[in-house]
């Protein structure tokens, strides 16, 4: 069938997206970028802020009606955290809604869209990760021998389930180029690869683990994607190298706090530090990144394995959230900002050249203008690249809506929404010129999007191109489209607060040749 996939919300889902992309071509589905055109519509939704979820409500209204009035067959679908979070009464408000289908239930799709097509309505649910983090906690004696990282989503022993998505994506050494180009390109998600005939299979995305139990009191993620479970190592390394197999260069770990990865297993302990080492060790890996980190385990160890590996990227997207004690002691992130502060000085000491950046939440309950002050202070002391800002919006069922009232009004949200971009602004302009004049290294990812919509009219030596360095800075330069996957180095000629321009550098052959040529260019004359 033709099948539209439309993914919401944060790097998890994109990767989930991806590795269902590949389960549901693998069963014999077709994806379709138009949604006029699919016999499947499915959204991959995201819990974290109202507003993401009631685009979803939306675009489910529109294709409810246009099933009722036009398409009888037409299958929809809704997966991830809003599926997990109202389960069934979302089935019940949209009648024309046909699978619901849980975070931990993916790896079922192509079975709940089978039952679809022959009539049936499907709620496809994890377990009520607060019961199921209950039941672990009434078994103390699986959980100290390690066996409750094998858990599977469904709450059995079962790991081979846990990680189900992960290893199918697997590219087989027998089919070299396997799914791998199916990855997806950071922030907008735009698919890379096959996908769009354009881009290549540089960069992947691995998870290393899933949920979270931190709990902070304005987070949806805790009720939605589970207890924190982390995964094997060796199968972490085996997809790793797998992936590099089939091209890959560039690698993300992935973890809702991913520096509290952990495994135990016979007595011996792989904390995150000693599994970026291993990771970083695959052959011809040429960046390791990993994303996002929890400032209260961001241990020494990391930054010292961080330090010592070339091919791990010096970045950190390390959320502060608040600069301020009272807001984070309400937030209950068990940190301070002393904390925070020493943290950025230990990472900036021991990591050359670290680049950082950071999530705050404007309005949370009870904030005043001291603690708002505050998230300025650690705004411009940290002097993050980029953060993203988000005013404070209560989730159903977390302790902040549950016990907090919402009283920041909102033009006043608005307002330190505003004032904190502004900071950001500024902040995030003298970052990008620090590397004006400068060489960077940048990994290819393609053509600019920004660049065609502002008429930009291409040749096949010459395009608007993007890129990444090492240090997650956005590059514009020109250059052919053939550059696509590559590494190339570009002099830094220009900045913004948000992204660099440079010129590529020549190569030393090419600078060579031309000089050849000029020169005999000028004896001709
Ligand atoms: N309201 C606003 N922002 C939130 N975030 C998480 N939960 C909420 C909420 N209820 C933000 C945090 C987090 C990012 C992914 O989303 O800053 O780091
Ligand atoms: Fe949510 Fe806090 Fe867990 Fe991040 S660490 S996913 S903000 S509960």
């Amino acid at each position: 069938m033709k099948v539209y996939l439309e993914t919401m919300g944060c790097q998890m889902n994109r990767l989930d997206s991806e590795l269902v992309t590949a389960s549901l071509r693998a069963a014999g589905h077709e994806m379709v970028d138009d949604h006029g055109q699919a016999e499947v519509v499915l959204y991959n939704t995201c819990s974290v802020r109202r507003h993401a979820e009631e685009k979803v409500y939306s675009r489910l209204g529109g294709d409810s009606r246009r099933k009722a009035h036009h398409r009888p067959r037409l299958i929809l679908g809704v997966l991830g955290c809003m599926a997990q979070r109202e389960g069934q009464e979302l089935a019940r408000r949209f009648g024309g809604l046909d699978i619901v289908c849980g975070p931990g239930q993916l790896a079922r799709l192509p079975e709940l869209i089978a039952a679809a097509a022959a009539g049936g309505r499907v709620v496809a649910l994890d377990p009520d990760p607060i019961e199921a983090r209950r039941a672990e906690r009434a078994s103390p004696a699986i959980a100290d021998s390690g066996i409750s990282d094998l858990k599977s989503g469904d709450g059995g022993a079962d790991e081979a389930d846990f990680d189900a998505l992960d290893l199918a994506r697997d590219p087989s050494p027998l089919t070299p180029t396997g799914q791998a180009g199916e990855v997806f390109d950071s922030p907008k998600g735009r698919p890379l690869g096959p996908l769009t005939g354009v881009r290549v299979n540089a960069q992947a995305y691995v998870r290393v683990m899933k949920g979270c139990d931190n709990f902070c009191t304005y987070c949806i993620v805790p009720l939605v994607r589970g207890p924190e479970r982390s995964r094997r190592p060796e199968r972490i390394v085996q997809e790793c190298r797998r992936l590099v197999d089939a091209g890959v260069t560039e690698i993300t770990l992935l973890g809702q706090t991913v520096n509290r990865y952990r495994w135990s297993d016979g007595g011996k302990t792989v904390r995150f530090s000693d599994l970026l080492a291993c990771v970083a060790d695959v052959p011809h890996l040429r960046r390791l990144r990993f994303i996002t980190s929890h400032p209260l385990d961001f241990t020494d160890d990391i930054l010292h394995i961080m330090a010592g590996r070339s091919n791990i990227c010096e970045y950190i997207h390390l959320p502060p959230q608040s600069g301020s004690d009272a807001v984070l002691g309400r937030m209950n992130r068990k940190y301070t900002r002393g904390r925070y502060d020493e943290l950025v000085d230990r990472a900036r000491q021991i990591v050359p050249g670290v680049v950082l950046a950071g999530d705050f939440i404007v309005g949370f309950p009870g904030e005043t203008e001291a603690d708002h002050e505050a998230s300025a202070g650690l705004m411009r002391r940290s002097g993050f690249k980029n953060s993203f800002i988000f005013k404070y919006s209560p989730r159903p069922g977390t302790a902040a809506e549950r016990n907090m009232p919402d009283d920041v009004p909102e033009e006043v949200k608005r307002r330190r929404n505003n004032e904190l971009l502004a900071v950001q602004q500024q902040v995030g302009l003298a970052h990008h010129r620090s590397y004006i004049g400068a060489s960077a290294e940048v990994l290819v990812e393609g053509p600019s999007v920004r660049a065609a919509k502002q008429g930009f009219e291409p040749t096949a030596e010459r395009t608007q191109l993007v890129g990444r360095t090492r240090g997650d800075h956005i590059v514009h330069f020109l250059g052919p489209q053939s550059l696509t996957g590559q590494y190339v180095r570009v002099r830094i000629t220009e900045a913004t607060s948000l992204a660099l321009r440079g010129e590529k550098e020549e190569e030393k052959e090419e600078k060579e040749e031309k000089e050849e040529k000029e020169e005999k260019e000028e004896e001709a004359v």
